[in-house]
């Protein structure tokens, strides 16, 4: 045990059923609701998905075990845990990242997932059932680009989050989660059921599942994809590491690493099945990016036979997906301050939230008087983060440990740790993260900077 360990009291979870609910949690999110949504709109549907699907199952999961190999043999945060496994190298720059990359884009998803909140408020008190005047897109730019109405929700979402991350990882994290995760799956699947009943779903079913052979040739769909999927199983920030490191050493990976990672994917599809039906027996435009879940989707539940309850069913669903998030966000850089820094967790999850809101209020009023603000091209705040931690932060990370289990490690190493038991996996596993996971996200990034 090191040093900074003793004194500290052991938290870790409780079972590893709980590990996979919170490691799910983490997965499923905001990413497979609203930005799953929008992306596979813009990136033509079917084809999107299709890529996207390879990129979880070739790339996705093998690294996602790379990642809970790492944290597992670590055993602390996303910069300790490099510290003990590569003691006196610069590996532990990996995790610093980690802790930057968490902290950005939690500043930007607890400004969306206030916006979420905001809208499961005006459901629950019958405000959204029926189209305000002005209409719900009107509605929604008054609303994000006012200051102190959306600081007040995001703040009300980060307390709460700072809230559950306080009280730990086994009463705090896997209790809320214990809950969050099974209320979450019977919702998404009660709402697509729905969603398949109405007149234009078979429209929405091709949109989705009928690929566009010809898009196979546009590179800008192959980013989208492989950042939708790093982002969407929480990959390359080292968030699934910090959550690995609290689990029992009898606990094994593989299939908990398996199940994560179709569980995430699962979910993705079924909230495109609860999603795009809609969108086109409405006939809307699936192209309508960000916006889509808060203006598309409240349009049409307006007109919908009992709409008004759909809508609160959709929005306690995505403010629950985006929390559960939230939470494992939060934790890497509050473990960072607490484990390697030695604050308690109390103070740091505190002073984190206090930070990422700071920044949050950047991010939100990016959309109000600092509307004209761009950073990358023409993007706003926000997307411009969206973008550089999706595009680049999240993929580069994931790039880094692939290189690490697959080049620091040996080979012994590096299958012992990931607990794989059958040879021939071992060899496929071993090659994608030594060899093919490397190149392959290089090649996505370059092309896409300069194709
Ligand atoms: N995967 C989550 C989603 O789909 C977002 C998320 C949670 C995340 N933790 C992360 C993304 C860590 C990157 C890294 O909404």
């Amino acid at each position: 045990m090191d040093e900074l360990d003793q004194g500290m009291k052991k938290d870790e979870w409780k079972s590893r059923l709980g590990f996979m609910l919170a490691a799910m949690g983490s997965a499923v999110g905001l990413g497979n609701i609203w930005r799953f949504s929008y992306v596979a709109g813009e990136n033509g549907g079917a084809t999107f998905l299709l890529i996207y699907i390879f990129f979880i199952l070739a790339f996705g999961i093998p690294l996602l075990l790379a990642e809970f190999s790492v944290g597992k043999a670590g055993k602390k945060d996303a910069v300790g845990s490099f510290m003990r496994l590569a003691p006196g190298t610069k590996w532990h720059w990996t995790g610093v990242m980690g802790v930057i990359g968490g902290t950005l884009i939690l500043s930007f998803y607890s400004v969306v997932s206030g916006w979420s909140l905001y809208y499961l408020f005006h459901y629950l008190i019958g405000d959204f059932w029926t189209e305000p005047t002005g209409g719900f897109g009107q509605g929604f730019e008054d609303w994000t680009s006012s200051t102190w109405g959306p600081l007040i929700w995001q703040f009300l979402f980060m307390v709460a989050v700072v809230f559950v991350v306080i009280r730990g990882i086994k009463r705090g994290i896997e209790r809320a989660n214990l809950i969050a995760m099974p209320a979450l799956a019977i919702l998404m699947v009660v709402l697509a059921v729905y969603s398949l009943t109405l007149d234009g779903a078979s429209e929405g079913l091709a949109f989705l599942f009928t690929p566009d052979w010809s898009q196979l040739s546009n590179p800008q769909v192959y980013l989208a994809a492989m950042g939708q999927a790093f982002f969407s199983l929480s990959l390359g920030i080292s968030g699934m590491l910090t959550y690995a490191s609290y689990l029992k050493s009898k606990d094994r990976l593989p299939a908990a690493t398996v199940g994560i990672g179709v569980m995430d994917t699962v979910f993705a599809v079924i909230a495109g099945i609860v999603i795009f039906p809609a969108v086109f027996s409405f006939g809307v435009d699936v192209q309508s990016g960000p916006p889509l879940v808060f203006i598309t989707l409240p349009s049409i539940f307006a007109s919908m036979p009992a709409g008004g309850l759909v809508g609160t069913a959709f929005f306690v669903l995505l403010v629950m997906a985006a929390y559960s998030s939230a939470l494992s966000m939060l934790e890497i850089p509050v473990a960072f301050f607490h484990r390697t820094l030695g604050l308690s967790r109390k103070a740091a999850s505190i002073l984190c939230g206090s930070v990422i809101f700071a920044i949050g209020i950047t991010v939100s009023i990016g959309y109000g008087i600092l509307s004209h603000v761009t950073i990358v091209g023409n993007k706003g705040i926000l997307d411009s983060i969206d973008y550089v931690t999706g595009n680049f932060i999240l993929p580069l990370g994931a790039m880094l440990i692939a290189i690490f289990v697959g080049w620091y490690w040996t080979k012994d190493q590096a299958i012992k740790s990931s607990e794989i038991n059958n040879h021939s996996l071992q060899s496929i596993w071993y090659f994608i993260v030594r060899y093919i996971a490397p190149v392959v996200v290089l090649v996505v990034a370059i092309t896409s900077i300069f194709g």
